[in-house]
């Protein structure tokens, strides 16, 4: 995959497919700023591309609030010229899986305002930069949760079907200025997310298993080869599209 001196912006870089993404990407040559509310796992992310003889620096953003998000545009122009990706990828699961009478306030809003509000600050702050250059490229990372029912975890399946909706309308809306928008859906993945959340259920381990065709959950440098596959100029044809990876789950 060719990412020579791309500028690419991750968030959630700190952990899971934000920091696979954001490996993958700087050893092919891309020019990474690692985003995370956390700056000290951005850090690590960083430490780790860096080792390996990439080129990466980490921001604490936390995508909820707009200030930032509008700070960090700001500053990845003025020190690299532009933004040529930006992956929307922070995300979290809420803390409690419960029906929808069950769901609480709690969970709700700050499912959605991670998952949802940050992605669309973060699509609106690149998509000034990106209009001003005339090119520019937006992965949003949803769900399997984002394109069929889940059950038991309202917000987070609201959050993931509005990425999916955001991706398609806005996609419709700057194709002609050269802005490709699309969005990757992983089903289950291992990842610090989904990990907390077999501890706290082992029994859904198995039962999960059995949905997945495939037979086991994905791994986080799976998705990331997809993020970096639409990241390159070998998807340039490609925009307003949802692409599964998810060992089959969606068949059913
Ligand atoms: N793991 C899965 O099975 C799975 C499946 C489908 C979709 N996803 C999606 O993939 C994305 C990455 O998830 P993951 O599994 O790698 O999770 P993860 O928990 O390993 O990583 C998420 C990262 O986002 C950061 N983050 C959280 N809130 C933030 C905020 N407000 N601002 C900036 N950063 C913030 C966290 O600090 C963390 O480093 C999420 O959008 C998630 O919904 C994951």
């Amino acid at each position: 995959m060719k990412l020579e001196n791309k500028v690419i912006v991750v968030t959630g870089a700190g952990s899971g497919i934000g920091a696979a993404s954001a490996k993958l990407m700087a050893s092919s040559g891309a020019r990474v700023i690692a985003v995370d509310i956390d700056l000290k796992k951005a850090e690590e992310t960083v430490a780790e591309i860096k080792k390996l003889g990439g080129k990466a620096t980490a921001r604490q953003v936390d995508v909820t609030q707009f200030k930032e998000v509008e700070d960090l545009v700001k500053q990845v122009v003025k020190e690299y010229g532009s933004i040529d990706v930006m992956v929307n990828n922070a995300g979290i699961g809420g803390k409690n899986q419960n029906k929808t009478a069950e769901h609480t306030l709690e969970d709700w809003h700050n499912v959605i305002a991670v998952n949802q509000t940050g992605v669309f600050y973060c699509m609106k702050a690149a998509l000034q930069q990106m209009m001003l250059q005339g090119v520019g490229n937006i992965i949003n990372i949803a769900s399997l949760a984002g394109l069929k029912p889940s059950g038991n975890n309202l917000s987070y399946s609201a959050s993931k079907f509005a990425v999916v909706g955001m991706t398609k309308s806005a996609a419709l809306e700057y194709g002609r200025k050269n802005i490709r928008i699309n969005a990757v859906c992983p089903g289950y993945t291992h990842s610090s997310l989904l990990d907390q959340l077999l501890a706290s259920r082992p029994d859904m381990v198995e039962r999960l298993k059995q949905m997945i065709p495939m037979g086991r959950f994905g791994e986080a440098t799976e998705v990331a080869e997809t993020v970096a596959w639409l990241a390159s100029d070998s998807s340039k044809y490609i925009t307003g599209q949802t692409i599964t990876i998810d060992g089959g789950t969606s068949l059913h």
